[in-house]
């Protein structure tokens, strides 16, 4: 191994310096011993390794320098060629942490495909940008065993101060980024579909985004309603009702219509209230659209 500085006896490998990669590594630079980084085109170590961290050509030598392995390349198909280089032996008895997105199916499958080469593996997502890795907002999920969480926790934590075991299925951490980053991309979405709406009636977006600011505080406590409602399979209505609601969506398909913006949106939105109002479910809350979206509300045939 080519290293610009001895390697400390335990230690901890990044693998893929890619720039979520490089982050990690500098975020444990930044409080704790240096990390070893490997990447395949190494040129991307020459800053780390200026800055501390012990630069491997080899990934079998790294890994074999290391208690904890932390790799953070493309995808997971990446992450299977890059690890199967590394022999068995050499990866046998270290925690090897692969944080690559995935969809859970192939995070499960990674897992299983880990577990029969004789790994010990967690399978995380980072669930925030570059800037925050390292940072007390910083949030990694982890999925599979607890106790390897807990055994390398000193470490994790260095990389987010939020540190989340969700679960002993390995394909949970990538279940939950999916689902967290659909909702952002909805919403990011859904104000960019308002804002040029607002736009095509000069009102700039800045001076729409203080007024999405104002519905975007509404939604944490109507989350939170909406999930006590689909827990408990109960959608009162009390309050308002989709057949009530019904009526803005067509206002928001009549409007991006009007202004010539893609109504595919609120026409999703429209759809999905009223197969629910069709199948008889009009006095309900909105939380019983989950049932539309898991098909298991009955509208009639057109
Ligand atoms: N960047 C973010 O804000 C962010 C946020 C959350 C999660 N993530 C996830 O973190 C992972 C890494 O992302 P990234 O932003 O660092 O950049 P990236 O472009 O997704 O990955 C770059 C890394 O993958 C390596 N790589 C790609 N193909 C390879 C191959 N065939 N063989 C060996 N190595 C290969 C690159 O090596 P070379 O340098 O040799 O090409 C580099 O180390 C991704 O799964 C991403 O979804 C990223």
């Amino acid at each position: 191994m080519t290293t610009e500085r001895a390697t400390p006896a335990s230690t901890t490998a990044v693998v893929g310096l890619g720039p979520m990669g490089s982050a990690l590594a500098r975020a444990l630079l930044a409080a704790g011993p240096p990390p070893v980084v490997w990447n395949r085109t190494r040129s991307r170590a020459t800053d780390l390794a200026a800055e501390g961290a012990v630069s491997a050509s080899d990934l079998s030598d790294a890994v074999a320098s290391a208690d904890l392995v932390i790799s953070c390349l493309r995808d997971h198909a990446t992450t299977r060629s890059v690890l199967a280089t590394v022999p068995h032996e050499t990866l046998r008895g270290r925690t090897v942490v692969i944080l690559a997105s995935a969809t859970p199916d192939e995070a499960r499958a990674t897992h299983a495909w880990a577990v029969a080469r004789g790994l010990t593996v967690l399978v995380g997502s980072i669930m925030v940008p570059v800037p925050l890795v390292g940072t007390p907002e910083a949030q990694i999920l982890y999925a599979g065993d607890p106790a390897l969480v807990e055994r390398h926790r000193d470490v994790l934590e260095r990389l987010a101060g939020r540190t989340d075991h969700v679960g002993e299925d390995p394909g949970h951490a990538s279940l939950l980024d999916t689902a967290m980053l659909e909702v952002y991309f909805a919403g990011m979405t859904a104000f960019l579909h308002g804002a040029a709406m607002a736009a095509r009636e000069g009102i700039d977006a800045t001076t729409f985004a203080a007024y999405a600011r104002d519905v975007l505080a509404l939604l944490p406590d109507t989350v939170d309603g909406l999930a006590a409602d689909v827990d408990a399979g109960r959608h009162p209505g009390h309050e308002d009702t989709i057949a009530m609601e019904l009526a803005a969506l067509e206002h928001m398909v009549a409007t991006s219509e009007a202004t010539g913006v893609d109504p595919s949106l609120p026409v999703l939105m429209r759809r999905l209230a009223h197969d629910a109002v069709a199948a008889g479910h009009g006095g309900d809350s909105w939380s019983r659209v989950v049932d539309v979206l898991r098909g298991t509300v009955r509208t009639p045939a057109a």
